[in-house]
C-alpha cells in the first residue's frame, strides 16, 4: 500500500489534493483493495436528503480484504492476540490463516441457522475472540451486524433488537470482569421476553456455566461448529450495502442505529488506521476499546485487519488484578502502538506511579487517545510516564457517525499540542459555524464543528428512519454535517474539541442522551419529572447529575436514590449510574415550559453566582432552592 504519508509537507500536499479533487484522490486509494467489480462512479452526494454514495456500483466483500488477501504473504503472521481477564489463564493467538478459518466456520454456522444476506444479527458478547469472529462472519455472508456492548441491560438490548428487527443473537453463558462473573445469557433471556423477531440464540461457552437453553431457539456454538466445514465463499456486496448498525445516543430518548456501508467504511478505516498510527508491518497494535463501541469496530477489528496488522484484544479491565495490568500486557506482547481513552489514563494516574514504573514499556512507539477531551494533566502523564517522552501522543477526534478518525495528528509527523486533536485528515473538510449559522473563516476562533464535504466513512442513515438522520445531523445547518461538538481553531489551524453542545453527555467516553437517562428515572412510579446534566468529573470526564421531582419529598432520600439508580440500571445499564441525585420541588423553566439546563449545569458545577438572567423563569425562587440543596 502506498498511501501512508511520510512527512508533514507531504501531509499538506496530500490534504490539498484530497480537497481539490476528492474523487481522484479516493479512487487512487480504493484501487489498492480487492474489488469483485470496480465502481462506476466514485461519489454521488447531497447533504440535503442526505444521500451519500461512495464507489457507486462497486462490488466487494470486506472480509476478503481483511483476511483472504493477506493469506499468501501473511498467512502465518499473527492476526489476533487475545489476553484473558485473568493473567494466569493462557492467552490465545490466531494467525491470519487460522482467523480466516474460524471466520468461515462461524459464517457457516450462521448460514446453517438460517441467516441470509441482509438479515440483522445482534451480538452481545464479552471481549472474547468469538466477538471478533462473529462480526467478521456476519460480514462474510452479508448479514448486518449490530454489536451491543455487554454492559447494557435487558431493556436496552430489547430496544435495540426490536429496532433492528434482528433474527439471531450471538451471546455467551457469562463474562469475566475483574473479580466478577456476570450471567450474560440470563440478561438475553430477559431481553427476549415478548420478542417476536429472534428465531435463534447462539451461545458461546466462556465460563462453562449451565444456563437455560430454550428448546427450538437456543443452540451452543461449540455444538454448531462441529457441523460445519472450513470453506465459506465471501458474499458479493454492493459498496453501499449495509455492513453494520451501531446504536448510539443522541439528544432524544431513543438511541439511534448508525448505519455504515461496506465500501466507504473499508477504505476509511484502513486509511485512517495506517496514517494516524503510522502503522508498520511488524508492529503489534493494541486498542483497549470494547468492540461494543465504534472504536472497537474501526480500530480493533476492521482497520488493523485491513492493514494486515497484529491486533491485541483484552478481555479484562485496567485495574485487575492491579492498576499495572495494561503495562504488564504491553511488556508481555511487546506492544508498539497503544490506543486508549482518557478516562482509563486518569484512573491509572490516580492509582499512583508505582504501577507504571515497574514495567519497561520499551516497545512502545505511538500512543493514542480517543473518546473524550484529554485534559493537559492526563496528556502529560501519558506522554511522560507511559511514552517516556519518546512516543508521539495522538489525540484522535471522531464519532460513531464518522466511522473513523477525522481530526488528529499523524504520529511522529504532525505537530503535537496537548489537548488539541490537531489538523483534519485528508478528505476531511471541517468548518466552524457561529451562533447565526455563518461560517467563521479566520483562525483563533470558536464555533460549532461541522463538515462541508463527505468522506468515505460518513454515516449513511439511521436504521429504519432516514428522516431522523436528516434531523439529527443535516438539518441544523443546511448543506452541512453537524457534529454536535463545539471546537476552537488556533492560529495554525489546529482544532481543540471543547465538548458537546447538545444534550449529550460523555461519561468515561460513553455517550448518553440526557433524555435517555431522564426516561429511565421517570419510570420510577414516585418520580414526577427529572432533568439530567453533565458536570466535570476528575476521572470520568463528565459525571451525571440528576435533579428529580418526586410526588412528595422522599422521607428517606438515600433509599429513594438507590431505587432511582436501580431504575437506570434496569433500563440502560450500570454504565449510566448517576453520580449525584438531588431532590427538588421544581425545575427552572421558562414560561414556555423549557427547562433552563444552563442553570442546572452551573449549579452542578458548583457555580452559584453568575447564573445569568433568571428573571424570565416561571418561578425564579426555585433557583435558590436548588442552590441550597445542591450536593
Ligand atoms: O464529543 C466528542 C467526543 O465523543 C463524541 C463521539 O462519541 P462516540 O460516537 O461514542 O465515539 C467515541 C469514539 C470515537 C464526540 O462527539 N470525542 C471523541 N473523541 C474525542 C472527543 N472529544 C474530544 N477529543 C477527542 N479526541
Amino acid at each position: 500500500m502506498n498511501y501512508t504519508i511520510k512527512s508533514f509537507e507531504e501531509y499538506q500536499q496530500v490534504y490539498q489534493e484530497s480537497v481539490q479533487n476528492p474523487e481522484a484522490f479516493w479512487a487512487n486509494i480504493a484501487e489498492q483493495f480487492v474489488w469483485k467489480k470496480k465502481w462506476d462512479k466514485v461519489l454521488d452526494w447531497n447533504f440535503e436528503e442526505p444521500n451519500v454514495k461512495w464507489f457507486v456500483n462497486g462490488k466487494l466483500n470486506i472480509t476478503e480484504n481483511c483476511l483472504d488477501r493477506h493469506l499468501q504473504s501473511r498467512g502465518n503472521k499473527l492476526a489476533l492476540i487475545w489476553e484473558p481477564n485473568d493473567p494466569k489463564e493462557r492467552f490465545i493467538r490466531y494467525t491470519y490463516r487460522e482467523l480466516h478459518e474460524k471466520v468461515c466456520q462461524m459464517a457457516n454456522v450462521l448460514k446453517n441457522n438460517g441467516i441470509k444476506k441482509g438479515d440483522r444479527v445482534c451480538i452481545y458478547l464479552p471481549m472474547i475472540p468469538e466477538l471478533m469472529i462473529s462480526v467478521l462472519a456476519c460480514a462474510r455472508i452479508g448479514a448486518i451486524h449490530s454489536v451491543i456492548f455487554a454492559g447494557f441491560s435487558a431493556n436496552a438490548i430489547a430496544d435495540r433488537v426490536q429496532d433492528a428487527q434482528a433474527s439471531v443473537i450471538i451471546t455467551s453463558d457469562g463474562l469475566n470482569r475483574g473479580t466478577k462473573q456476570i450471567p450474560v445469557k440470563r440478561v438475553i433471556d430477559e431481553a427476549l421476553e415478548g420478542n417476536t423477531s429472534v428465531q435463534r440464540v447462539i451461545v458461546a461457552e466462556r465460563l462453562g456455566w449451565a444456563v437455560n437453553m430454550e428448546d427450538g431457539r437456543d443452540v451452543w456454538l461449540h455444538e454448531e461448529l462441529k457441523k460445519v466445514d472450513k470453506d465459506c465463499p465471501a458474499e458479493e456486496m454492493d459498496a453501499e450495502d449495509m455492513l453494520f448498525v451501531l446504536y448510539t445516543s443522541g439528544s432524544t430518548g431513543k438511541p439511534k442505529g448508525v448505519v455504515h456501508t461496506c465500501g466507504g467504511y473499508m477504505v476509511w478505516s484502513d486509511y485512517t488506521f495506517r496514517n494516524v498510527f503510522q502503522y508498520q508491518e511488524s508492529d503489534i497494535y493494541w486498542c483497549t476499546a470494547d468492540v461494543g463501541w465504534i472504536t472497537g469496530h474501526s480500530y480493533l477489528v476492521y482497520g488493523p485487519l485491513l492493514s494486515g496488522a497484529t491486533t491485541v484484544m483484552f478481555e479484562g479491565i485496567p485495574t485487575y488484578p492491579d492498576a499495572g495490568r495494561f503495562w504488564q500486557i504491553v511488556d508481555k506482547f511487546g506492544v508498539n502502538i497503544f490506543y486508549t481513552a482518557p478516562t482509563a489514563i486518569r484512573s491509572l494516574m490516580a492509582a499512583g506511579l508505582d504501577h507504571v514504573l515497574s514495567y519497561s514499556l520499551d516497545s512502545l512507539k505511538v500512543l493514542g487517545s480517543v473518546g473524550e477531551p484529554i485534559n493537559e494533566e492526563a496528556w502529560h502523564w501519558y506522554n511522560i510516564h507511559v511514552g517516556k517522552e519518546r512516543c508521539p501522543v495522538v489525540d484522535t477526534w471522531w464519532q460513531t457517525e464518522t466511522g473513523g478518525i477525522m481530526l488528529s495528528a499523524l504520529a511522529g509527523i504532525s505537530p503535537l499540542k496537548p489537548s488539541h486533536a490537531g489538523h483534519p485528515l485528508p478528505g476531511v473538510q471541517p468548518i466552524l459555524i457561529d451562533q447565526n449559522g455563518q461560517e467563521i473563516k479566520e483562525n483563533e476562533v470558536e464555533g460549532y464543528l461541522c463538515m462541508k464535504f463527505p468522506w468515505p466513512g460518513i454515516i449513511r442513515t439511521t436504521y429504519g428512519d432516514h428522516e431522523r438522520c436528516h434531523q439529527s445531523y443535516f438539518a441544523n445547518y443546511p448543506g452541512l454535517y453537524f457534529t454536535g461538538d463545539g471546537a476552537k481553531r488556533d492560529k495554525n489551524g489546529m482544532y481543540r474539541i471543547i465538548g458537546r453542545v447538545d444534550d449529550v453527555i460523555n461519561v468515561s467516553g460513553h455517550r448518553f442522551g440526557t433524555a435517555e437517562i431522564e426516561n429511565a428515572i421517570n419510570q420510577h412510579k414516585k418520580v414526577v419529572e427529572s432533568a439530567v446534566v453533565g458536570f466535570p468529573h476528575d476521572i470520568k470526564g463528565q459525571g451525571i447529575y440528576a435533579y428529580v421531582i418526586c410526588d412528595e419529598l422522599p422521607q428517606n432520600p438515600d433509599h429513594m436514590r438507590a431505587e432511582i439508580i436501580e431504575s437506570i440500571v434496569e433500563h440502560i445499564g450500570k454504565i449510566a449510574k448517576p453520580d449525584k441525585i438531588q431532590f427538588v420541588s421544581g425545575l427552572p423553566k421558562t414560561r414556555s415550559g423549557k427547562i433552563m439546563r444552563r442553570i442546572l449545569r452551573k449549579v452542578a458545577e458548583g457555580e452559584t453566582t453568575s447564573l445569568g438572567d433568571t428573571s424570565t423563569l416561571l418561578d425564579p425562587n426555585i433557583v435558590d432552592e436548588i442552590i441550597e440543596g445542591a450536593l
